[in-house]
């Protein structure tokens, strides 16, 4: 159903307008759109994620940070049900999140995943890369989802490097890729794990601006990074982690100037001295 004019603009390299028209958000803002309820992870007999007690709003873009180990990656693990929890509820959109089979998948799409290192498939070009999931598990038409796929690899700048394999791309460029692969499946909340930890510096602006234009669509996300420049400019609150618990939630600007914690301040300190 979408009608956009995307070929002649190649060459630019940075992220083009986001189409909000074929976002599937903003509708109902402000509801709880991701809620996080009494939730217990064990890994073993480690105890992983105490208590954790979150609500992120349809929306809504919510930056965790936290030392390594504090449970960053086991939080967005279980939202997505990679990880089971032990005890607690998660619910998606109202529902709680399934247990397995074609439900599970059903939830899968609803929740894109960018992970630190860029999982692309080696063996199929970008736009393979970005079609497969719409037309294996949304059961689109291979040319309806080329189309939105040329589309969504224009939005994110990497429109020219369609028909290339991965390994012929920039570590920026193919997480933009992993960006437009996540966004194809339509989602409802996007999760980001670090996604620009592995980058070289020069390469992590490209991929932060993606971001940026993702949450001033009104996009929901949860995005965990130590980016600071990032949390000021596009996080509505900074959810902070330490030892598998959340210690302290706060508005970045608040966050930042005026950690509460101990733990907080202990972080920030270290954080702005490398
Ligand atoms: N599959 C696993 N089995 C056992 N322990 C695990 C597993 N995955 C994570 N852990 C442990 O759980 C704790 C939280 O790990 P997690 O990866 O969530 O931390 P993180 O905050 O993302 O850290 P980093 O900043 O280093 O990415 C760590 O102590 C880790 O060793
Ligand atoms: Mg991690």
């Amino acid at each position: 159903m979408e009608s956009q004019e995307h070929e002649g603009s190649a060459g630019h390299s940075g992220p083009a307008a986001f189409e909000t028209t074929s976002n599937p958000i903003v509708a109902a803002a402000g509801e709880p759109l991701v809620v996080l309820d009494h939730v217990e992870k064990y890994y073993g007999d480690f105890h992983a994620l105490k208590d954790i007690n979150l609500t992120v709003n349809k929306g809504e873009v919510v930056v965790v940070i936290g030392p390594s180990g504090s449970g960053k990656s086991t939080l967005c693990r279980t939202i997505n049900r990679l990880e089971t929890i032990n005890a607690g509820e998660i619910r998606i959109d109202g529902k709680k999140l399934p247990e397995e089979g074609k439900a599970l998948a059903a939830l899968r799409a609803d929740v894109g995943m960018v992970f630190q290192s860029f999982n692309l498939f080696a063996h199929k070009t970008i736009l393979e890369n970005v079609t497969l999931g719409p037309t294996r598990v949304r059961g689109q038409k291979r040319a309806a989802a080329a189309n939105a796929a040329r589309a969504l690899l224009e939005r994110v700048g990497v429109g020219v490097q369609a028909d290339k394999m991965p390994a012929q791309l920039s570590g920026g460029q193919q997480q933009r890729v992993a960006i437009a692969r996540a966004l194809a499946m339509k989602p409802k909340v996007m999760l980001f794990d670090e996604p620009t930890s592995a980058l070289d510096p020069e390469m992590i602006n490209e991929v932060l601006d993606v971001m940026v234009q993702l949450a001033s669509e009104g996009m929901t996300m949860v995005v965990v990074t130590h980016e600071m420049g990032f949390a000021r400019k596009a996080a509505d609150r900074v959810v902070f982690m330490a030892d598998g618990e959340i210690v302290e939630e706060a508005e970045p600007e608040e966050f930042f100037t005026n950690p509460k914690s101990d733990r907080a301040k202990d972080f920030l300190s270290k954080l702005l001295t490398h």
